[in-house]
């Protein structure tokens, strides 16, 4: 994986069909989905349940693109190896998720996997200042973690504060919730690269009419790219 800010789409397989996550992630990335975004909950740090190592590792069998792995898990350390092993290539864990992150993104990085930080609305830019030499990614929420389909939370502001942070530092901004062609362009132009989107990729779609999810990818990268020229 070589880094560049360019914008890409990541479509969260939360929205998809939960008896097809096969033929869902190939539709996505035949329709033009930069990377897969896998949505790990344990109804224990967010109230919501998915899916756990074994299948994340089927779906890898799918994923042609990048494999990007946010966990809403704590604590997160227990299970770095069952994800690396399950062949994540970007594996993300939140700042609120336990007292060590800075420990938990070494052991990311030792496991082979790119390390993302994740940072809920209601956290502070400043908790990410000592751990942005261990990160190749932060993910900033832009909803409160548990649910697709939720409202965005307007986090341009945080957004803008983190990229001068990272400065030259190879580290990607994410944004993720509510990411749609009316929000992705705001967070673009506050410095984010990478877009994460469910509901405003799979709503009126399905894998027998994969072309909305084309539409739809399209729609948002096109929204995005006009402020990321704007910049
Ligand atoms: C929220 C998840 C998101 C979610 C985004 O807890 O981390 O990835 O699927 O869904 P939308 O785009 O519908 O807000
Ligand atoms: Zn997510």
């Amino acid at each position: 994986m070589s880094f560049d800010r360019t914008i890409k789409i990541a479509p969260s397989i939360l929205s998809a069909d939960f008896a097809d996550f096969g033929r869902e992630i190939e539709a996505i990335e035949a329709q033009g989905a930069d990377w897969v975004h896998v949505d790990v909950m344990d109804g224990h740090f967010v109230p919501n349940l998915t899916f756990g190592p074994p299948a994340v590792k089927a779906f890898r069998r799918h994923v042609k693109t990048v494999m990007d792995v946010h966990l809403m898990i704590a604590p997160v350390d227990p299970y770095i190896d069952a994800y690396a092993e399950a062949g994540a290539d970007i594996l993300t864990a939140h700042v609120e998720a336990g007292p060590h992150i800075h420990r938990t993104l070494q052991a990311i990085r030792a496991a082979g996997m790119k390390a993302g930080v994740a940072i809920n609305p209601g956290t502070p830019a400043q908790a990410l200042e000592h751990v942005l030499d261990l990160a190749d990614l932060v993910c900033v929420m832009t909803v409160n973690p548990g649910f697709g389909g939720q409202k965005f939370i307007d986090m341009s502001e945080k957004v803008r504060t983190l990229r001068e942070m990272i400065g030259d530092r190879p580290v990607h901004i994410e944004i993720d919730g509510g990411m749609d062609p009316q929000t992705a362009p705001k967070m673009v132009d506050a410095g984010a690269d990478v877009l994460v989107a469910g509901s405003a990729v799979f709503q009126g779609g399905s894998v027998e009419k994969a072309s909305v999810y084309g539409d739809n990818i399209r729609a948002i990268r096109s929204a995005a790219e006009g402020a990321a020229k704007a910049a």
